[in-house]
């Protein structure tokens, strides 16, 4: 692992590296991205510049600089030779009192970079009993508010599903803790629209102008019409789905399979040379 915290690399990556009063450990306020890198080189990095800056505005957070960020991904990703790493950028509201009440300190911007594994062929996943407010004050925005995530995410494993699907609070389908899902109904490839409060995905995104489908908020039920899913994330791209709850899928069904292709086709023109 290789961590750039405020403009240094650390001897330590393990060691300490932010205030005590950082408002983004005591309270969740911060935002943040998970970006991969092949071979050194970003993906859609672009994009999930342009997600961190729209996140922290959703939150209320001072605008990052952008040209920072990208120097220090550049700096947490030379001489790495991993096939894949994981970048992760978390930007906080920095020092601040104990409470919820924001104070003026300066921002805290972190840069890590860590080996990733290749996703696995297939997964399972699971249902769980809680909903995402599509109405709630961070909707939409990636916070490093996710304890609900951590939750949700516990319950699928403990029923070994690697990903957890919930509704939103009208019931219908949204999204996964850390992916968005497709499925196909009727030969037609779906996923829900953004308005559901799922977050609007970078790698859902590319699958949508790299490969098509629809988007649509149905009952979560629908799946059990399905005849594919995929999960779509950064660190899964496009993954087929084995099993949802009690019901099998085929991996992969031949929607997924071009939805793979095309992905596979066009990956490679959103990587980047950081130089
Ligand atoms: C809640 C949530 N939904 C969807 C995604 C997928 O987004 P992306 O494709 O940008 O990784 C993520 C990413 O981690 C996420 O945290």
């Amino acid at each position: 692992m290789r961590a750039w915290v405020n403009g240094r690399i650390l001897d330590d990556p393990e060691g300490p590296a932010v205030a005590v009063s950082d408002h983004g450990l005591t309270v969740g306020d911060g935002v943040f991205e998970a970006v991969k890198a092949v071979r050194g080189r970003p993906f859609a990095l672009g994009r999930h510049l342009e997600r961190l800056a729209s996140s922290a505005a959703g939150l209320g957070l001072s605008a990052p600089n952008l040209d920072e960020v990208r120097r220090a991904v550049g700096e947490v990703l030379r001489g790495r030779s991993d096939p894949l790493n994981r970048i992760r950028i978390t930007y906080t509201a920095g020092p601040a009192p104990l409470g919820s009440g924001r104070g003026d300190g300066r921002p805290t911007l972190i840069v890590v970079a860590a080996p990733l594994a290749e996703a696995a062929e297939s997964t399972r996943v699971s249902t769980v009993p809680w909903p995402r407010n599509e109405r709630g004050a961070l909707a939409g925005l990636k916070t490093t508010s996710y304890g609900e995530n951590v939750v949700m995410l516990a319950h699928a494993k403990a029923r070994g599903a690697t990903e957890a699907v919930m509704a939103n609070i009208a019931g219908h389908l949204c999204e996964g803790t850390g992916s968005n899902v497709f499925y196909v109904v009727d030969g037609e490839l779906r996923t829900p629209t953004l308005k559901s409060g799922c977050l609007a995905g970078v790698t859902r995104g590319l699958v949508l102008e790299w490969y098509g489908g629809r988007e649509v908020d149905e009952p979560i039920d629908v799946v059990r019409q399905a005849s594919e899913v995929f999960l779509a994330s950064t660190t899964r791209d496009v993954q087929p789905v084995s099993a949802w709850d009690d019901v099998e899928l085929p991996v992969p069904g031949p929607t997924t399979k071009a939805a793979q292709e095309a992905w596979h086709e066009r990956e490679a023109t959103m990587l980047e040379d950081l130089g």
